[in-house]
């Protein structure tokens, strides 16, 4: 039997934590809040008492907007700090559980971890790597790609992580941006039981350059490979050449820990670039208070480690809180539509963070898949990368987490480093859709163009007014990018995200999504995040995307993308029942003019909907380059479904 159609904006109930939560998390006291606003600076100083430093910083911050520094004069690494100051205690507690797509698998101790990732760091100074010098990292979800993190980190050279699942140009283009002389890389990976050979990718990266001296090459595929001489080194065999002993290289709190490279509105992908200090004790506070992390914990973050969210929160976060980590090479449709339910069942997760279209496309999946499996280890369930519709909050939190775990719904940036807003499992109740309040320490505003607060209820840009430790330095090599996409909009001392969003009556932050992707109908402003959230609200419909499309008259109107459940058939019917769901759950004003049935959104690898595309799809403009979708394909049949209906 269908559902009634239920209205996500409607979901107004708050779930509470269990007593029993509250009363053991390492977070529970309200007061938190209070005492870091009050003292601000005393707060950060007592949260950095967590990191280990071989000289202790003299100044908690100096901010001479936009450009803050954390910690000053302090020095630490983030490897000693991630590995060597557990061994005592924690030697033969296992950091990292690795289980490769064809269900083979490895596990590495604390101990292990430390010497893997000291030998690797000999191997990078054998091979002419010396502090400072970028290193790019472009290796799949695999234990060495932690491994060469921590490695590149012991010894001072920030590391440049490129998702392996980007084309062999988009490497390219970062190599070349970060001045990169040496490239960490593979043979080959499986990918849903295919071999991908990132080896040659890496070839035909490096062919136009010529400032590469080595290649440092894991074997992980025994995939056959094309060497080249003096250039090409592989990791087994220099392995054996080197010392386990690497001692720390002392770093300051502000020197480069890494970059990252993401995609702006504009432009081609920018080096954002992160700090030593400041970073770790902001990944290290976040991830303990917020995923809770216990001794005994099994913590899953199903992100690639190849964007923030791995950083953060495969590598770093949970390496600085001695936390065991599970890390999954693969897909979760391989080979069974189960498989994330089968390791969790199989590994005793406990902790289980992953972003909101792999929910909803658990739950186009269905329901029964989750209930075949055992998954009462779950404690804590996170959600992250973009707003999480209520009623995928409702579906995670009753099929997944059987209604006894807390969600933690994270807003955070590439350029933020840290989770900024989130619910404190051990103190603050739940809305689903909401994330819930910044974190202690965090100043966040909800502004008009001019900068003005915006009243409670009505959506603004999301700025930040004071400086955070984990915050973006710099864009690498690009001082006025830096300025002018972030600090342009109201002066130098307001960050400006790019998301919009409203507070309620309670204080609750509600992320309304990217502002790039307002549409304005009729002068009207309307978030695409509020239209999707009421199609997918629809009993029939799986996934939603919304975009504008020019409009003669109205200047924009809107078309839905829509992925129907399994079960529903496509209809004109159907068609017309959406179009007036949308009208009645929001305004008339919000009625979608056509809404084209998809078998699929086209995606990044790393899942979120590629909008760009999707819009140059609605517009018929040229999308640009399709080459690092996860499903490149669905751009021509798109393309054919919106001409039909013009
Ligand atoms: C979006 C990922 C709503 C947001 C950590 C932000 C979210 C962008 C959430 C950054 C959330 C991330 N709710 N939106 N919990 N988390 N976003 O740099 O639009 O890949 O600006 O960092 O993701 O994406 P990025």
């Amino acid at each position: 039997m269908k559902e009634t159609i239920e209205s996500s904006l409607a979901e107004e109930r708050v779930f509470e934590p269990s007593e029993d939560f509250k009363a053991r998390a390492n977070m529970n006291d309200p007061g938190i809040y209070r005492k870091a606003e009050e003292d601000f600076e005393g707060f950060w100083a007592s949260v950095a008492e967590d990191i280990d430093w071989f000289e202790k910083w003299d100044k908690v911050f100096e901010w001479k907007p936009p450009h803050s520094k954390w910690f000053l004069n302090g020095s630490l690494n983030a490897s000693y700090n991630c590995l060597d100051r557990h061994l005592s205690s924690k030697g033969d507690k296992t950091a990292i559980i690795w289980e490769g797509e064809m269900e083979n698998n490895r596990t590495f101790t604390y101990d292990e971890l430390y010497y893997s990732t000291c030998r690797f760091a000999n191997a990078l100074k054998e091979l002419g790597v010396k502090k400072g010098d970028i290193v790019t990292i472009y290796l799949p979800m695999i234990p060495e790609a932690v491994i060469a993190m921590l490695a590149c980190a012991r010894i001072g050279a920030p590391h440049s992580v490129v998702f392996a699942g980007f084309s062999h140009e988009a490497l390219a283009q970062r190599v070349e941006d970060a001045g990169s002389q040496f490239v960490i890389t593979c043979d080959g990976y499986y990918h849903k039981g295919k071999l991908v050979d990132q080896k040659e990718k890496t070839d035909n990266a490096l062919e136009k350059l010529d400032n590469i001296e080595h290649v440092l090459v894991v074997n992980h595929a025994a995939n056959s490979v094309f060497f080249t001489e003096g250039r090409d080194v592989w990791w087994h065999d220099i392995e054996k050449q080197v010392d386990y002993d690497c001692p720390p290289e002392h770093m300051d709190s502000e020197d480069t820990l890494f970059l990252m490279y993401t995609s702006g509105t504009t432009g081609k992908p920018k080096g954002v670039v992160h700090s030593t200090g400041g970073y770790l004790v902001g990944t290290a506070i976040t991830a303990k208070w917020v995923f809770d992390l216990k001794d005994d914990d099994v913590y899953w973050c199903t992100a690639d480690v190849g964007w923030i969210t791995g950083h953060s929160y495969i590598a770093y976060g949970p390496l600085l809180n001695g936390a065991t980590v599970l890390m999954y090479e693969g897909a979760p449709d391989y080979p069974e539509k189960d498989r994330f339910w089968s390791i969790i069942e199989n590994y005793g997760v406990t902790i289980f963070y992953t972003a909101p279209t792999a929910i909803r496309t658990f739950m186009k999946w269905g329901k029964q898949l989750p209930a075949k499996h055992d998954l009462s280890s779950l404690r804590l369930l996170g959600s992250v990368g973009e707003p999480i519709n209520p009623k995928a909050w409702l579906w995670y939190y009753e099929h997944i987490g059987d209604k006894k775990c807390p969600i933690v719904d994270t807003w955070w940036q590439t350029e933020t480093g840290m989770i900024m807003i989130t619910p404190l499992p051990g103190i603050t109740p739940m809305k689903p859709g909401s994330a819930v309040r910044p974190f202690p320490g965090i100043k966040v505003s909800i502004l008009d163009e001019e900068g003005n607060a915006v009243p409670e209820g009505h959506g603004g840009y999301l700025a930040i007014k004071k400086p955070w430790p984990s915050m973006i330095r710099a864009i690498y090599g690009d001082e006025e990018r830096f300025i002018e996409t972030y600090w342009s909009m109201w002066g130098k001392d307001t960050y400006m995200s790019g998301d919009g969003a409203h507070t309620d009556s309670d204080g609750y932050v509600w992320i309304l999504g990217r502002l790039d992707d307002v549409i304005k109908v009729s002068g009207h402003r309307l978030g695409t995040m509020e239209i999707e959230s009421s199609l997918v609200a629809h009993s029939d419909v799986a996934e939603a995307a919304v975009e504008g499309k020019k409009d003669e008259i109205k200047g924009e109107v809107i078309v839905g993308y829509v992925v129907l459940e399994t079960g529903a058939s496509a209809s004109d019917k159907l068609k017309e029942e959406l179009r007036k769901h949308v009208a009645d759950e929001i305004g008339p004003i919000a009625r979608p003019a056509d809404i084209i049935f998809a078998d699929d959104l086209p995606k990044t690898r790393s899942g979120k909907i590629m909008r760009r595309v999707l819009r140059a799809i609605t517009n018929n403009t040229d999308p640009g380059d399709v080459s690092t979708l996860q499903n490149p394909d669905v751009v021509e049949e798109l393309k054919r479904k919106v001409n039909l209906s013009d």
